[in-house]
């Protein structure tokens, strides 16, 4: 029987506020409440449609840019500017990602590969011996990780690296504030938010066209170093300063803090369990890290890349993804119009028993079979389809290698693990973890 005129069932919560209330109480609790009372389509507004059948998922996922716009939670509210971007140049984002990676995946990766050991462990040796914020320890790794990714290819630019990571972190940090307050304030009103705001993202712009021209003018060279190299004389020459600018503007905002979240989680994994630390390092000293010359990959250590896995799968950091619906389309039984909007918690369907055997125990060696651990498409910490994040091989690559690096130049002492509480926000974080990372004869 067609549905056309049958509502998708779910809760139709209180007058005026619907389910805000409840939701924002318990983000993860209320969607698995209601989950489990109205099945895995259920309505959460009038106008928004959580899914959570991961074929169904699979299947949105894939048909991004066609029926579905993509609406990351990595770039929405005040940061929608970089969906307009992305939007704006569509095709010429895709193009970019196709010839763009390919590039970047043979040479460049590998350049990068061996600066991101040196990066973490400068970075780490800077706070190791106090306790510190393991989230912003973690968070400022990943932010000059990506900025080297992208720029640090020529070491007489590299003091230009930490300073653009700087200035992102500060953009981000101003377009949250913006997004958890004056979302509804017209962006024009000069309220000190917004003019920080923008202030901030006119440095991120300043230094990255800089950067280009600066790029540009010291000419080409052979070998492709970073994503800045690739976009100007490789697969992406025929872009303007302002195409590389918002891709580089993309890939520097969308990533910011997405690996520190992961690796955070990796961190209070390592405090809960000493066997998991003496594993990774006893993998990480056979493979050489930090003693070989030659650069490690992530299949160089595959023990630490299950925990990596592992750790994406129980502390997704985008938990909540969205999209919105261009087009009259179906979801599996259902009719859905434009205007509609679409939600998928990974965060549940990484835990859901149908899906995973012991859902809620931390077993890296689930990843260690040859077969995949799970149902058909119930593991997507990085999204699937055309819009499937960009920097997968890359998060991947600074997760392993950082985990690794962590268990053998360091031991970590937790105070109270009981304090730190999940947090699920823009992303997956573990709130109040402190920690003092002692370093390791
Ligand atoms: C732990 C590491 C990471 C995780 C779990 C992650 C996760 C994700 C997810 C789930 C999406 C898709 C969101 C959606 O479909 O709505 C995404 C998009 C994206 N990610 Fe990542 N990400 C990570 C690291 C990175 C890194 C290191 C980069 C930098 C190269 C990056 C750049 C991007 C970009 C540019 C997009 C938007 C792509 C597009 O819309 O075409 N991510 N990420």
């Amino acid at each position: 029987m067609s549905n056309r005129y049958r509502p998708v069932p779910g809760p139709s919560g209180r007058f005026l506020i619907g389910n805000t209330y409840e939701y924002d109480s318990d983000r993860l609790g209320f969607l698995a409440r209601t989950q489990r009372e109205y099945g895995d389509v259920f309505r959460f507004s009038p106008t928004t449609v959580v899914v959570q059948d991961p074929e169904l998922i699979h299947d949105v996922l894939v048909r991004t840019n066609a029926e579905f716009r993509a609406e990351s939670p990595l770039v929405s509210g005040a940061a929608a500017r970089f969906q307009d971007i992305i939007d704006r140049r569509l095709p010429v984002w895709m193009s970019t990602r196709r010839k763009g990676w390919r590039g970047m995946n043979s040479s460049g990766s590998v350049a990068y590969g061996s600066r991101l050991v040196g990066r973490f462990a400068a970075i780490m040796d800077e706070h190791a011996g106090r306790e510190v914020d393991v989230l912003s320890v973690m968070r400022s790794f990943s932010g000059q990780a990506i900025a080297d990714f992208c720029l640090g290819g020529r070491p007489e630019h590299g003091a230009s690296v930490r300073a653009v990571a700087e200035a992102v972190d500060r953009a981000a940090t101003a377009a949250s504030a913006l997004m958890s307050s004056s979302l509804t304030l017209p962006h024009w009103l000069p309220t000190p938010r917004i003019r920080r705001f923008r202030r901030t993202a006119q440095e991120v712009r300043s230094a990255l066209l800089d950067q280009i021209t600066r790029r540009r003018a010291a000419g080409d060279r052979p070998d492709t170093q970073d994503l800045l190299d690739e976009l100007l004389h490789g697969a992406g020459a025929e872009l303007t300063d302002e195409a590389v600018y918002d891709v580089l503007n993309v890939v520097l905002r969308a990533s910011h803090g997405v690996p520190g979240a992961s690796l955070s989680w990796i961190v209070r994994q390592f405090a809960m369990d000493p066997d998991l630390v003496a594993r990774v390092r006893a993998e990480a000293d056979e493979a050489g890290l930090g003693t070989s010359d030659a650069p490690l990959g992530t299949a160089d250590l595959p023990y630490t890349e299950a925990v990596v896995k592992e750790a994406l799968r129980m502390y997704p950091p985008t938990w909540l993804m969205g999209r919105d619906i261009v087009r009259e389309t179906r979801v599996g039984e259902w009719n859905l119009q434009p205007g509609q909007h679409l939600m998928f918690c990974a965060y549940l369907v990484h835990r859901d028993p149908r899906w995973w055997k012991d859902p809620e125990e931390f077993l890296p060696q689930r990843w260690l079979g040859g077969d995949p651990p799970h149902g058909r498409y119930a593991y997507f910490p990085f999204g699937a389809g055309p819009r499937i994040c960009l920097g997968n091989q890359l998060g991947m690559l600074q997760l392993v290698l950082a985990t690794a690096w962590l268990a053998t130049r360091f031991d970590i002492e937790v105070a109270d693990l009981r304090s730190v509480v999940s947090a699920p926000q823009a992303l997956l974080v573990p709130h109040g973890l402190r920690a003092v990372f002692h370093a390791r004869a």
